[in-house]
Order: structure tokens, then sequence, then C-alpha cells
């Protein structure tokens, strides 16, 4: 196999700035090397090896990849992560060195399939994506879209509403994938409710509830993994999610190799983006969606809400409606 890049000059004399994220990409994914020649598109010059190479090929974007194989058969690819999933035997990311500041410029504004198959391409099964039983299927779906190995893990509260079951269960069957459902300590809900009873957050605040019941299962589950995704969106808290990054170090949680990679694919996506892609693609949903409810957690702790109305406001109602967080999601320099 020859594998021939085709890079653009600008007219300037510089390389266009895809062609430096391209090679960058290969480089720090250990890849360069199987880049056998490079050959340059001159804007300034029709004539040049490269612009004859797009124009014999038909090809109108830079960088573009030509692969000849044994045969001399030519496959073209216009993208880099294609080239490396389909033909460059990826060498998986060793303990801690997941570049992230190349991800994050990769991923910047990159639409939400492209940062899953990123996620599954870099990590596989070995990234979790973090399912709520709510609008955050749509996870599911786009990895299922993807064809890579995926795993999915759910936290069991003990208090989701049965709505909620029934659709985690539906998703399953639908994707025909396996769940890690995880719950929270026994002994540790044993004592709280000893003490407090069962409602006691609405008493003195969802934070105790939460550590024990989501908090703590979760950062056990997650030390079982190098990634985690989320169906996070920056427009569900312009206060705690505002700045919510497409790929990050989480703050929280660790997982087996030391740092843990976050990735937020819908992080730029709205609720009507989310819901139109629900639509077209037909993905299954709870139905509490149909009953006025928006942003799904535990039963007591959330309530439908009115058109209008923000999605949050019905989620621990009771409380301070500026941060709603529960300490699943921390920002870096803020407290959840
Ligand atoms: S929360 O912190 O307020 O409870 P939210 O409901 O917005 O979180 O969900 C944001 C993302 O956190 C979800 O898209 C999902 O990835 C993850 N998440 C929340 N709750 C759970 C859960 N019970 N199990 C697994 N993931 C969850
Ligand atoms: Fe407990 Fe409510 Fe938090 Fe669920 S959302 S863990 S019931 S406080």
């Amino acid at each position: 196999m020859h594998i021939t890049m085709v890079k653009k000059r600008l007219a300037s004399g510089e390389p266009c700035r895809k062609c430096i994220q391209a090679e960058e990409l290969l480089v720090k994914r250990n890849l360069w090397d199987r880049i056998d020649e490079v050959v340059w598109a001159e804007e300034a010059d029709p004539a040049s090896a490269g612009m004859l190479l797009a124009a014999k090929h038909q090809v109108q974007v830079a960088p573009f990849y030509i692969v000849r194989d044994a045969e001399g058969r030519e496959t073209i690819y216009l993208s880099a992560l294609k080239l490396i999933k389909e033909r460059l035997q990826e060498r998986p990311a060793a303990r801690g060195d997941f570049d992230l500041a190349g991800a994050r410029e990769l991923l910047k504004s990159a639409p939400p399939m492209e940062a899953i198959r990123f996620a599954l391409e870099s990590f596989a099964s070995d990234c979790a994506i973090a399912f709520s039983g709510s609008d955050d299927v749509v996870l599911i779906d786009m990895a299922a879209q993807a064809g890579l190995p995926y795993s999915v893990i759910v936290v069991d509260t003990g208090r989701l509403h049965a709505e909620t079951y029934e659709f985690i269960e539906q998703v399953r069957k639908h994707y025909g994938c396996e769940l890690h459902v995880t719950a929270p300590d026994a002994a540790s809900v044993e004592t709280m409710v000893a003490a407090k009873g069962l409602f006691s957050f609405y008493e003195d605040g969802h934070k105790e509830c939460c550590q024990i019941r989501k908090v703590a299962p979760l950062r056990r589950a997650l030390g079982n993994y190098r990634a985690w995704m989320t169906g996070q969106r920056k427009d569900q808290s312009l206060l705690t999610r505002g700045e919510l990054e497409m790929v990050e170090i989480d703050a929280a949680f660790t997982g087996k190799a030391g740092e843990l990679v976050k990735f937020n694919p819908i992080a730029n996506w709205s609720r009507d983006l989310l819901w139109q892609y629900i639509r077209d693609y037909e993905v299954p949903h709870n139905l509490l969606h149909h009953r006025g409810f928006s942003s799904i957690g535990c039963q007591p702790c959330t309530r439908a809400v009115l058109p209008g109305q923000h999605e949050r406001e019905g989620r621990w109602w009771w409380e301070d409606a500026q941060v709603k967080e529960c300490g699943l999601h921390v920002a870096k320099d803020k407290t959840p």
C-alpha cells in the first residue's frame, strides 16, 4: 500500500490550516511515518503536481489522500480520521498520552457524530457513554451508527421513574447493547435513610443524596474506563455549563489510567436540534417527554415544565434556580 497526501499551499506561501491540523493529527497518533509521499498543490500554480492530482480525481478540498493498493487500485480519502480508521492500523493511545489540545482543536466545531467517532476511535469500549434514560439517548444512536465498539453506563439511583426504567430497557433491546447499570452502595443508602428518611433532599438539599445515589456509583463505574461521554449541553445552564468543551479532562473523576477524558459531543447543540435529530432518526425516547417532562432525573426531584419554561426549572425546583448541579459534572475552577 502506498499513501500520498496532497497538501495545499496558499498563494501567500503558507500551507492551508486544515493541512497543518491533519499532519499534526497523524503525528500525534504516531502515524505520520505511514504517509509515503507528500505532494503539494500550489494555489498559485494550476500545473503543480498536487493541483493536477486534484483535477484528475475531481477533488476540491485539501488535504486529501490517495491510497494505492498492491493491485494498483487507487482510493481517495478526504478525511484523515477516515483514512486512519479504514487503512491505517491505529495504534491505541497509550496510557496517559491522549493529546487534549490536538483533540480540542480538531473537535472545536465538529458535529456530534464526528466527536463520537473520534472518541470511539481513540478509546473504543474503554470510553463509556453515560446514559441517564433521557434525551441523551442520541449518543447511543450515533455510536451505533458509527459501527464502532462502545460501552454504556447507567446509574440506577433507585429513585428513577417507572417510565425511565422501561425506556432504559427499550434502549437495551433496540440497540442490542449491553448496559452497565450501576447502583449506590447499599450501606450508605441505608444509613442516610435511617437517619433522615426517604425525602431528606426536600429539607436539607439534594447534595447528600446525590452524592450517595449518583456521584459515588458513577465514580466507581468510571474507574473501569479511560474516557466517558455525556449528553451535557451548554444551553442547559449558561452559568454552570456555558463554557463546556467538546473534550476535556474530567475535573471530578479519574479513570483506570489516571486522568479521565470526558467528551461532550452535543455541547454545542440546542434542545431544538437535539429533538430534530430524535424525530428525524426515529430515536426511541422516554415517554415522560410527552407529558411535559424535559430534563429528566430522579422521580422525586423532577417535574414537568410549562411551555416556555427552561428545562432545568423542572429539576430540584425547590432550590436556588441558578445552580442546579448534583456533582456529576464539575467545570474546571468551579464547584458543582
Ligand atoms: S445532572 O448532573 O443534572 O443529574 P443531567 O441530568 O443534566 O445531569 O445529565 C447530563 C448528563 O449526565 C447526561 O446526558 C448523562 O450523560 C449523565 N448522567 C446524568 N444522570 C445519569 C445517570 N443516572 N446515569 C448515567 N449518566 C447520567
Ligand atoms: Fe437523590 Fe434527588 Fe439526587 Fe436522585 S436527584 S440522587 S433522589 S437528591
